[in-house]
């Protein structure tokens, strides 16, 4: 049965979204992924929400006078929605500490890289240019600092290319496995956060 209420912020073409999509689709499945909200109107994600009739909203952040203003608009939302966990899939903005004071511990973020190495943006291409021999993907609960939340899960490869885009692909495709097991692990609270760590039962 559907109980345990899951909403995906994004910024673009959302296959992350997808994964999640494609694997609580189930009727048994516990998850349920009720809202999808994007900051960017062109975002594929948003699509991809609609195909799969869950409710989704565009929030245009240009139009509010500063981060927090944009971030109280969400929180509008997603109250409507009473989410247990906010699943970030490439939201490409930073929030607000009222935000993450507000949501501790049910938000999680997807990183592609193995943190705490490659915080930011770019990590494929650092990851190339400084010829490391191994990255991956974090997944981790957001709090005020950047990219540093306690982790729940990382996933890693060989790098074996020097293209960008084909190591991209590769991180794509361990990231569409993992994120969903961490959200399935989650709602069966085998992951809780807990006085600022993680722990895992
Ligand atoms: C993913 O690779 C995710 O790890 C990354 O954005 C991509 C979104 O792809 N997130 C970040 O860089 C956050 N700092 P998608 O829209 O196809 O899911």
């Amino acid at each position: 049965m559907k109980t345990f209420k899951v909403a995906v912020l994004i910024s673009g073409n959302g296959s992350n979204l997808q994964a999640l999509i494609d694997n609580f689709k189930e009727e048994e499945s516990i998850v349920d992924i009720n809202c999808v909200i994007s900051n960017k109107k062109d975002a594929f994600g948003l699509e991809r929400a609609a195909r799969a009739a869950i409710d989704n909203h565009f929030v245009d952040h240009t139009k509010f006078k500063n981060r927090e203003t944009f971030d109280q608009e969400l929180i509008q939302i997603l109250d409507g929605y009473s989410p247990d966990l906010i699943v970030l899939a490439g939201f490409m903005r930073i929030l607000s500490e009222v935000f993450v004071e507000k949501y501790l511990g049910k938000l999680i973020n997807i990183h592609p890289s193995l943190l705490p190495k490659y915080p930011g943006l770019e990590t494929h291409k650092k990851v190339i240019e400084n010829k490391e021999t191994r990255h991956g993907v974090t997944i981790h609960y957001v709090d005020k600092t950047l990219d540093g939340g306690p982790i729940c899960a990382q996933s890693e490869i060989e790098v074996t290319t020097k293209d960008i885009d084909d190591l991209q692909e590769q991180i794509h495709k361990i990231e569409h496995k993992i994120y969903p097991e961490v959200v399935q692990q989650i709602a069966e609270g085998n992951i809780v956060f807990k006085d600022g760590k993680v722990i895992k039962k």
